[in-house]
């Protein structure tokens, strides 16, 4: 059997590989087809919204429930595909859990941003951090180019031809950001801190936001492979990512390889093609130890509307299994925990105990077309803190369901990462 990790770096080998040919926007591209840059974990040290303040549980409820606003905001974002689009497209919430550092602009800005593995659109805010009257390589899209009209109706707010591209976006929350469609400089910092120039590419830049922006970020890199993706715009043809064990705060940094950069080896699993706005993967059964999980065959293929499926995305933090299958699974587990178990708000099955009893839980596995990844027992329980660990994978409110990035953690090995 193939490791883990190589399935997960050749699901996105496979996504670009078979799609992206004729989608590439830009032709000054001069990174040598591959770069690498670090990603930063939201809740770790050197992250610019570590809080001091939080305990190891905070951390891990913040982020299950941010997990669960945003499978329901994937939800909807797969919603808005359907023809006619559903009112419901106008929601774009972002929860997310990893941070890149990019530099815009001549002479270059740096921007910390939020990677979106379920969004399209590279956007940055105004001032204190980018200001375009500085920027000589800075140049407004029209509302006339082919570009603005993949915004969509439900984000294009500009009619006349010479006006410049605007757009909104609004939030779950109702907070609202809108800006202008530009094009400018990007450079990436790779990992050894060496700057990679990626040339120009379309971005929005939101200069009024209201209120002040959820989630103090100053920026976002979508990386699903829509029109204005970082991966289409720079006709990157694979992907991979690896996110680190975790540390005493519960988080873990990691690293994400672009093009010729990206190891792929192993086993590979395909991506759903015709469905460019999240990494939809066939997930055919799940097992806990030699026990299969006894569900509907094929109930996690995507639905003709969008509402149901198995997407991989490293902006959730917990896996969540749609409510069916979870009930079954969870009723297993319970009955394969050999220790006093209780319940921890978002978390059903949890126990008190040592890293070394995890050893008499058996291995969770997710068998995928062609590729199965077992899970770390350290990545399916989650030490919660207080000496107690959690069944990492919840409950999904919706049909959909997601593989998130703490079950991701560690495929690879830490030294690798
Ligand atoms: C930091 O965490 C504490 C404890 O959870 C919380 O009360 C506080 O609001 C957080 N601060 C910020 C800036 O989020
Ligand atoms: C770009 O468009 C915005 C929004 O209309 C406008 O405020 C700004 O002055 C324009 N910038 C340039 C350089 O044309």
């Amino acid at each position: 059997m193939a490791s883990p990790l190589h399935f997960l770096l050749c699901i996105f080998f496979l996504s670009c590989s078979i799609f992206m040919p004729s989608s590439k926007s830009h032709s000054t591209n001069p990174f040598n087809g591959g770069f690498a840059i670090s990603l930063i974990h939201r809740d770790s040290p050197q992250s610019p919204f570590y809080n001091h303040s939080m305990t190891t549980y905070d951390r891990h409820l913040a982020a299950a429930h941010r997990s669960i606003r945003r499978l329901n905001w994937l939800l909807l974002r797969a919603a808005s595909q359907n023809d006619p689009p559903d009112i419901s497209s106008e929601i774009f919430f972002s929860a997310n859990e990893y941070i890149m550092t990019f530099y815009i602009g001549n002479p270059p800005v740096k921007i910390n941003a939020f990677a979106d593995s379920g969004s399209d659109l590279i956007w940055t805010k105004a001032l204190p951090y980018f200001d375009p009257s500085k920027s000589f390589s800075y140049t407004n899209l029209s509302c006339g180019h082919a570009s603005c009209t993949e915004l969509g109706p439900e984000r294009k707010t500009c009619s006349k031809t010479d006006d410049p591209c605007t757009y909104k976006l609004t939030y779950a929350d109702e907070s609202t950001t809108s800006g202008v469609v530009a094009t400018d400089k990007f450079t990436f910092e790779a990992p050894d801190g060496s700057l990679v120039d990626v040339g120009f590419l379309e971005f929005g830049y939101s200069y009024v936001s209201s209120p002040d922006f959820p989630g103090m970020q100053n920026g976002c890199v979508g990386l699903n492979r829509e029109h204005f993706s970082l991966v289409n715009q720079l006709g990157i043809k694979r992907f991979s990512h690896c996110m680190a064990i975790p540390d005493a705060g519960g988080s873990g940094n990691g690293r994400m390889h672009f093009g010729s950069m990206a190891p792929i080896l192993g086993d590979t699993t395909p991506i759903l093609m015709d469905k460019p706005w999240h990494y939809y993967v066939t997930l055919e059964s799940i097992s806990i130890g030699d026990q299969q999980v006894p569900f509907r065959q094929g109930v996690f293929n995507v639905a003709r509307n969008n509402d149901e499926g198995f997407v991989i995305d490293s902006g959730t933090s917990n896996t969540l299994l749609r409510e069916d299958v979870y009930e079954i699974f969870l009723f297993i587990m319970t009955l394969r925990v050999p220790f006093p178990v209780t319940k921890m708000l978002y978390f059903d099955l949890c126990f008190h105990g040592s890293y070394q009893d995890l050893s008499s839980i058996p291995f969770v596995t997710f068998h995928f077309t062609g590729a199965n990844v077992r899970l770390l027992k350290e990545n399916t329980f989650l030490e919660v803190g207080g000496g107690f660990w959690c069944l990492g994978i919840l409950k999904s409110e919706g049909d959909l369901s997601i593989f998130g990035s703490m079950q991701m953690r560690n495929l690879w090995g830490q030294a690798d990462c």
